[in-house]
Order: C-alpha cells, then sequence, then structure tokens
C-alpha cells in the first residue's frame, strides 16, 4: 500500500514508518520539523518526503496531486500536556484545525482509511483501574479535548463522507528500535523512561519522583507501557482490518499491565548498571495512582499479540538508543 505519514520524523511516526517499509509498503512522509528530526528521514531512507505543515491546504494539494494514497496515518500533533494548558489555542489549532485540513484533503482524494493516533488522555479522570474503550471520555487538559474533538469529527466524516478511521488510544509509548536505528528523542523530553536513562548517563543528576505516598503497592503511581514497535504493528493490523472489512474501529494500545514509578527506575538500574538518584517530591495535579489499558480488543479483533510485553525489553531498547545516542 502507499501511505502518507504524517509526523513521521517524530518518535511513534518514525517507527511506524519503518515498520511499514521493512512490510513492503511505500511510505510518503511529511513533518514540519517543528518536533520532529530530519535525520530520521534519511535513516529511514525515504526518498518521498516533503517538509511542512499539514495545515498548507497548497502543499496538501501537491502531494496529493502528486501521490495516490490507499491510506493516511497521522501522527503529526503538540502532545506536551502541560502547555496545553497555557496555550490552547496552539494545540486546537495544530491538532484540531489543520487535521481538518488534512481530512478534506483526504476525502477530496478518495483515500481509504485514516489511522488517528489518540491517547488514554482522552479518558480523564479514571473510574476504574483499566480502562477499556467504552470508560467514559471526559478529558481534563486541552491536549486530550483536542483528540477527542478528532475522534468525533471522524465519526462525522465516516458518516458523511464514507472516511473509515483506526481510531488507536495509546498508553505510554517506550521503547525504541531494537537495532537502535531511531529511538525516543523528544525535547523538551516529559517521558520517564528516556528521563531516567538521562540520570542514568549522567545528563541530569536526579530523577523526580512525583507522590510517594499513592495507594499502589510501593506508593508511586502505576502506568502502563507500550513498546513503540509493538504500536507500529498495531497500526499496520488496524488498517489492513480497515481496507479488508472496510470498518472502522477503535482500540486501546497498551499491555494491560502496569508498572510503578519505582519499578521503571528499578529495571533503568538493572539494565544501564548505572547508579541513578531520585529526589521524591509532591504529587502532581491530576496524575491519577493507576493507568492501565484493558487492551483486549485489540488482541481479539486484530490478532495483535505485543512482541515486547515486558519491561525489561522495553528498557533495554531504549537504554541502547539513549547510549548510542546521547553518550
Ligand atoms: N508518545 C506517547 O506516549 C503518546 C501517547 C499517546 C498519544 N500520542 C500521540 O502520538 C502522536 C505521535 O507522538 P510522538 O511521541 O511521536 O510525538 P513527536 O513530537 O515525536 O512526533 C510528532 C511529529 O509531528 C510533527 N508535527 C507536529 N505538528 C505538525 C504539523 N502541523 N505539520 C507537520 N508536522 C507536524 C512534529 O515535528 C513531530 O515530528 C501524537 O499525535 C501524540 O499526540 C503519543
Amino acid at each position: 500500500m502507499k501511505i502518507l505519514v504524517t509526523g513521521a520524523a517524530g518518535y511513534i511516526g518514525s517507527h511506524t514508518a519503518l515498520r511499514l517499509i521493512e512490510q513492503g509498503h511505500q511510505v510518503v512522509a511529511l513533518d514540519n520539523l517543528v518536533y520532529g528530526h530530519r535525520d530520521v528521514l534519511t535513516t529511514l531512507g525515504i526518498k518521498d518526503y516533503y517538509i511542512g505543515d499539514i495545515g498548507d491546504p497548497n502543499l496538501l494539494r501537491r502531494i496529493f496531486q502528486e501521490h495516490r494514497f490507499e491510506a493516511v496515518m497521522h501522527f503529526s500533533a503538540f502532545a506536551y500536556v502541560g502547555e496545553s494548558v497555557t496555550k490552547p489555542d496552539i494545540y486546537y489549532n495544530n491538532n484540531v484545525v489543520r487535521t481538518v485540513t488534512l481530512l478534506d484533503r483526504c476525502v477530496e482524494a478518495g483515500v481509504k482509511a485514516f489511522v488517528f493516533s489518540s491517547t488514554c488522555a482522552t479518558y480523564g479522570m479514571a473510574r476504574s483501574d483499566r480502562i477499556s474503550e467504552d470508560h467514559p471520555q471526559n478529558p481534563i487538559n486541552p491536549y486530550g479535548q483536542s483528540k477527542l474533538m478528532v475522534e468525533h469529527i471522524l465519526r462525522d466524516y465516516e458518516r458523511a463522507y464514507d472516511l473509515r478511521h483506526v481510531i488507536l488510544r495509546y498508553f505510554n509509548a517506550a521503547g525504541a528500535d531494537p537495532k537502535a536505528r531511531i529511538g525516543e528523542r523528544h525535547d523538551p523530553e516529559t517521558h520517564l523512561i528516556p528521563l531516567v536513562l538521562d540520570a542514568a548517563l549522567g545528563r541530569r543528576d536526579s530523577i523526580k519522583i512525583f507522590g510517594t505516598d499513592y495507594d499502589t503497592p510501593d506508593g508511586t503511581c502505576i502506568r502502563d507501557y507500550i513498546h513503540v514497535n509493538d504500536l507500529a504493528q498495531a497500526h499496520i493490523l488496524g488498517l489492513e482490518q480497515a481496507i479488508n472489512q472496510n470498518a472502522s474501529a477503535i482500540y486501546n494500545l497498551g499491555n494491560g499491565n502496569g508498572y510503578s514509578v519505582k519499578e521503571v527506575i528499578e529495571t533503568c538500574r538493572e539494565v544501564s548498571g548505572r547508579p541513578i538518584q531520585t529526589e521524591a517530591t509532591e504529587r502532581r495535579a491530576g496524575d491519577p495512582p493507576v493507568l492501565v489499558a484493558a487492551a483486549d480488543k485489540a488482541r481479539k479483533q486484530l490478532g495483535w499479540q505485543p512482541e515486547f510485553a515486558d519491561l525489561e525489553s522495553i528498557v533495554t531498547h531504549a537504554w541502547r538508543f539513549h547510549e548510542s545516542h546521547f553518550a
């Protein structure tokens, strides 16, 4: 299949593009490099790439004239929760308004399916420890709200224009390409595993633990970490199913296992063999104690089998990349 991948120079987009290429698909990349890395496109060997914005209608017209896509995988977005609270305008603009511009070109060009990076942040405060796809969606920040808005828009576009969608609600994406060709390079970084690995490398003095008095076995928050390659594979399975069955679907993508902040730090110590200093601080507002996916639907309906479901593999791959890239 020929697939347009937006945000292909970013973390999850690049890992998915790599997997698509390895499975024989043709990838055309679009990224404005606001957060992405140009060298990633070279590493992936993508010849057809456009450096530009999904909100630029003229560029989109050109791309859709030059290629005929069966599908679009849409990763590009702003994804800093805290920033979305202080600058909601740029989140609604980038994540919602510009996505509509992209969707309009998809409809015009007769694209068969649109795969969308949504998030567990659309659920808001968890009412249960395990969250299934039918959990109420009440986002508590503009980032989650912007993703939920696009979910609603996708449903309306299907009804009106027959554009099939696959909505994938990721939990905590982590890990890296096992061969360390690409990995996680957010700047600024806010995700736990790369921050802990920064402390292991001496790029930061210590790692802050926000809250050690939660009602969890070791008092720290529990999250569901999902290997970026397993995420990538779920995108491909979801897309194939949407096209073969001519139907839309929504899936949570997580492992269904939770690991505490302390467990993550301990695994990083074991894998890196380095000491890691920690600093216990106050809880952060809005952090639920436990956030774990009920992810059976993707396994059952897509035959998706996460390959790296254990924390040690996830951290091992993240460390391999982190050490080779940042040391
Ligand atoms: N990383 C996670 O744990 C996680 C969890 C849930 C959902 N998500 C979603 O997954 C997607 C990818 O996340 P990521 O961690 O790879 O982020 P990322 O920042 O690494 O990648 C996003 C890419 O999109 C590009 N981009 C942003 N706005 C653009 C625009 N208007 N036009 C063109 N390119 C643009 C950026 O330059 C970047 O390369 C995002 O939509 C994010 O909301 C991520």
